[in-house]
């Protein structure tokens, strides 16, 4: 499955890997990093950060998103994330959600320790007929 990506992409990847390595995952040990980059070329960054009580557990990518945004972006182009394991670690049902509602049309880049890359667009792979702002008019 591994897409050709272009240098841009790769050195995006590279940045969640590296991100992944913060990650505080004591019960699944499931480490995640992200990396989201803004339309101005602004890359923001974040790793998976769990809880004892497991339901506040925050996922990689929406550590980053919020940073962006409370850093003043609202226009994204490009998200990497890299799990654990083999093959693409693809981003989970909430994180589709949240970050649909800022770039339908993002790229997601998806990868594990080893195995393939996964390259999607958002909006048309990964969360089809999504709910988004345009829905209440927004
Ligand atoms: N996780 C992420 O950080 N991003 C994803 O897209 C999938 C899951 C984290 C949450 C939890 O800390 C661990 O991976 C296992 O689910």
């Amino acid at each position: 499955m591994t897409t050709a990506l272009s240098d841009d992409e790769r050195a995006l990847l590279e940045v969640a890997r590296a991100a992944r390595e913060a990650a505080y995952a004591p019960y699944s040990g499931f480490k995640v990093g992200a990396a989201l980059r803004a339309a101005d070329g602004t890359v923001f960054n974040g790793a998976n950060v769990e809880n004892a009580a497991f339901s506040p557990t925050i996922c990689a990518e929406r550590v980053a998103l919020p940073a962006a945004v409370v850093a003043g972006h609202r226009d994204f182009v490009a998200l990497a994330v890299v799990g654990g394991g083999d093959g693409p670690c693809t981003p989970c049902g909430v994180c589709r959600q949240m970050l649909y509602e800022f770039a339908p049309d993002l790229i997601v880049l998806a990868a594990g320790e080893t195995g393939a890359v996964g390259r999607y667009v958002l909006g048309s792979d990964l969360l089809p007929e999504g709910f988004g702002p345009r829905r209440l008019g927004s």
